[in-house]
């Protein structure tokens, strides 16, 4: 595996691929690889000739200095994972290059950004934006492959590729779970071993939610999840949405055939965790 630093070597080198005509998948990360990154490069692996991922803590992104400082870093570990499942390039950028001269544009997506994230943590889709743009234009992808464990933020990358008409496409691929069903993060590494033993009543709040919407409206069934979710001291739920699965704006009530997601953010200790479910 092919690894890359600066900005104008893997420019070069994707230059040098497409004009040989090579079809390139691409799956920007922040590295702290685990299952869940890992099926998004084997499925860029099984649609592109050159498989390419990018592994970079964002500081534009995060919203939260501490954070940002504690986000997992194995570089090493990492590599590994990617050269086992045949990766074909690294690029691991500095942020000293990427970020030379501050960004000053500053992206806005309007409704989009006014819920779930985009709502508690202000500034973060600029930040996400930001990089996505800057990586787009350094990696030259056909394709880029994302999770639907971020789908607030594949929205607002599907938004940006339409209205700055980058010519790729893009490919959301389902959440990876542990066996208890524990949405994988690389947060998780952060979780203490109790914090870790109540982490799936996340997932088990959705799934709890889903079937009471069956029979229940909608500010009902939140209710009570709520209420189940209240009873683990320790998790502190930040939000709890029924939204469009598109547009990602709450809902009032069910529609027959309409996508629905349903979605929360909620704190364990000092770690923020998402997750959501397709209905
Ligand atoms: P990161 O959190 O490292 O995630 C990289 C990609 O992996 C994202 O598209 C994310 O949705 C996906 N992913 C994370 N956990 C997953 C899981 N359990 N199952 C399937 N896919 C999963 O998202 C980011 O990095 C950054 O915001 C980035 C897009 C790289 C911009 O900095």
């Amino acid at each position: 595996m092919l690894q890359l630093s600066s900005l104008s070597d893997i420019r070069q080198h994707t230059e040098m691929l497409r004009q040989q005509g090579k079809r390139i998948g691409f799956v920007p990360t922040m590295g702290a690889l685990h299952e869940g990154h890992l099926s998004l490069i084997k499925a860029a692996k099984s649609q592109n000739d050159i498989t390419v991922c990018s592994i970079f803590v964002n500081p534009v992104q995060f919203n939260n200095a501490e954070d940002y400082k504690l986000y997992p870093r194995l570089p090493e570990k990492d590599a590994q994972l990617l050269a086992q499942v045949g990766c074909d390039v690294l690029f691991l950028p500095t942020a000293d290059e990427m970020y030379k001269q501050k960004a000053k544009l500053t992206f806005d997506f309007g409704e989009l950004e006014r819920v779930m994230e985009g709502a508690h943590r202000p500034g973060h889709f600029n930040g996400v934006a930001t990089v996505v743009s800057k990586l787009f234009h350094l990696v030259k992808p056909h394709q880029a492959f994302f999770g639907q464990k971020d789908l607030q933020q594949f929205a607002v990358v599907q938004q940006l590729v339409q209205d700055l008409s980058f010519d790729l496409e893009l490919v959301c691929y389902p959440i990876i779970r542990e066996e208890d069903g524990l949405a994988m993060s690389s947060r998780n590494r952060r979780l203490t071993p109790e914090q870790r033993a109540l982490a799936p009543r996340l997932y088990q709040a959705l799934q709890f939610l889903n079937s009471k919407l069956e029979t229940l409206p909608i500010e009902e069934a939140k209710k009570e999840t709520e209420t189940f979710l209240r009873s683990f001291e320790e998790i502190k739920l930040e939000y709890l949405e029924v939204v469009h699965a598109k547009s990602l704006q709450p809902l009032e009530y069910l529609a027959e055939g309409e996508p629905v997601a349903l979605c929360l953010a909620a704190f364990l200790g000092e770690v923020r965790l998402i997750d959501n479910i397709l209905r």
